[in-house]
């Protein structure tokens, strides 16, 4: 008898705690693989868990679309060169998006927004280094210049502005983002000296003069009247920096995939197309016509710079003609309102990360692979020989795969002059050596550490490959071994493959 009971008790007490478990899995209130939490959970996550810190609480399009604008009247701050007492640093490879630009598409039937691309300090907003940037850029022939890049202006210089030039906000957004970096990186850390050599310095941007002019203002910020005979700026062909490992068939078939998905989202939104409509009717063109013309574009522009959205101007006979009835606010709410529910969706089908793990390996892979060099190097000196701060000037459409692979999707869509940085730093002695790390490093990478900021932001814990490291005070950074093998194996994990080949030429289902 009292072994029957104590036999059920047991039962009960187990099928508790199996229940228990269970749900707190379920739940997911205890940390399990987040790899493989992400490909079967990815629903329920993204409800319970701790939302990351740099996500709203609650979405609104307004609100957010000012934080995309980045106006410059705000001091730029960041976390950048903070570290523990006695590290030492080692290296900075940042990524940039272009700053503040003019439209790339024009509304049909609407006067394009008036807006002054030559620069001057007379005219707001402007900044301490702008006259001398302008004066700088004018002995631009002495530099180095690959491919196509040496004939393209140095400046935006066009009284109204051409479409997708950079503007004089956009040119001041970034000398705040690089004069902010020489406070983190060269006053505090003494990171180039003044006589820094032609090959501590990586710059490549792609072939528009957006982000040839932002990357130059960057790093005008950053040494102000640099050496241009010490300078060679690179041409990244492919806007995803993949530099001669482009070729990758599984990317584009997952990106297919996804402008599917995103298609389907779009036409299922009804209030979306009740929109264009009523748009297409106040301008009087066709709903098609107007759509194709990717109106959100030009409207960012007027909103970011204060201008009036545009209004119709229907021809009549008078010289002058009156203007017709005008585009709203709420027009703009409801695109940047789909815009934002179809970043959500995007996360939750998963198919983007998928694509975006392809298309930020090449860019990943010469990152970490400069980083273990400097790491390995750093033993000798402070490589002298090696790019201790490369920079990419990129667009939005590199900065979203690379967030999205790292697992920074929650980090938001990227604004204007947005800024992503790896930093490399070196411990004073090896502390903590548990048997597992030890096995999984690389030979003298023990005392390397990485840290991830986005716009200033430490977003290091968040990422995939060191969410789940627990921040102790004998390791408070992350470890550059666990970044090398993400790049180089994890982040396939999601993809079913163990390599960047094997992933571009399976089949995808
Ligand atoms: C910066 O400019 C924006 C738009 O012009 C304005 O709304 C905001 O209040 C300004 N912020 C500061 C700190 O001046
Ligand atoms: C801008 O263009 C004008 C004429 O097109 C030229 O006179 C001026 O020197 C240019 N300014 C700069 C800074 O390149
Ligand atoms: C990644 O970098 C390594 C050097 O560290 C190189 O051998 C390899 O080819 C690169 N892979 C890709 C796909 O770019
Ligand atoms: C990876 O494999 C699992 C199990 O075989 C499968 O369910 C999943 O769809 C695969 N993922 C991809 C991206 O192929």
């Amino acid at each position: 008898m009292l072994a029957r009971n104590r036999f059920i008790m047991v039962l009960v007490v187990g099928v508790l705690l199996a229940v228990l478990s269970f749900s707190l899995q379920y739940l997911n209130l205890i940390p399990t693989n987040p790899v493989a939490e992400q490909r079967s959970h990815s629903k329920n996550r993204k409800r319970v868990n701790p939302v990351l810190h740099t996500e709203p609480p609650r979405p609104d399009p307004i609100r957010d679309t000012h934080q995309y604008c980045n106006y410059p009247n705000i001091t730029e701050h960041g976390w950048e060169g903070h570290s523990p007492a006695d590290y030492r640093l080692l290296s900075v490879q940042m990524m940039i998006r272009h700053g503040d630009r003019y439209p790339l598409y024009s509304i049909p039937k609407t006067k394009r927004p008036a807006i002054d691309c030559t620069l001057s300090d007379k005219r707001k907003p402007s900044h301490p280094l702008l006259a001398s940037f302008v004066n700088h850029m004018a002995l631009g022939g002495r530099g180095h210049w690959d491919a196509s890049l040496g004939s393209l202006p140095r400046l935006p210089n066009h009284s109204s502005c051409e479409m997708g030039e950079l503007t004089q906000t956009g040119v001041v957004q970034h000398l705040k983002n690089g004069d902010h970096l020489r406070q983190a990186y060269i006053k505090r850390h003494n990171l180039l000296t003044n006589d820094w050599s032609p090959t501590q310095l990586w710059v490549e941007t792609t072939g528009k003069s957006r982000t040839l002019q932002s990357g130059l203002a960057v790093l005008f910020g950053f040494l102000p009247r640099f050496d241009w005979s010490r300078l060679t700026v690179r041409q990244q062909w492919s806007t995803l920096f993949c530099g001669s490992s482009c070729d990758c068939p599984a990317r584009n078939r997952y990106l297919d995939q996804e402008q599917r998905r995103q298609y389907r989202q779009r036409i299922a939104d009804a209030e979306l197309e009740r929109t264009y409509v009523a748009m297409a009717k106040t301008l009087v063109v066709a709903t098609k016509t107007l759509r194709a013309a990717n109106p959100v574009d030009a409207l960012l522009c007027h909103f970011c710079h204060h201008l009036p959205f545009p209004c119709s101007s229907t021809p009549t006979a008078t010289s002058s003609p009156p203007e017709g009835p005008c585009l709203t606010l709420q027009h703009f709410a409801v695109i940047r309102r789909q815009q934002k529910e179809d970043e959500l969706e995007r996360r939750e089908a998963g198919i983007y990360r998928r694509y975006a793990v392809l298309a930020a390996h090449p860019y990943l892979n010469r990152t970490a692979a400069r980083m273990e060099r400097i790491a390995k190097g750093s033993q000798i000196h402070r490589g002298r020989e090696e790019a201790v701060f490369a920079l990419a000037s990129a667009h939005d459409v590199t900065m979203v795969p690379l967030l999205s692979a790292l697992g920074l999707e929650g980090a938001g869509f990227p604004r204007f002059a947005a800024r992503l940085v790896f930093e490399l730093w070196n411990s004073p002695d090896v502390k903590d050596n548990g048997e597992n790390e030890r096995k999984n490093r690389g030979k003298g990478s023990d005392n390397m550490f990485v840290r991830v900021l986005y716009n200033g932001e430490d977003l290091t814990f968040d990422t995939a490959f060191c969410r789940d490291h627990r921040r102790s005070s004998a390791q408070p950074l992350c470890p550059l071994w666990k970044f090398l093998s993400f790049v180089r194996r994890d982040m396939f994990n999601i993809v079913n493959a163990t390599s960047y080949q094997r992933a571009c030429h399976q089949t995808v289902l």
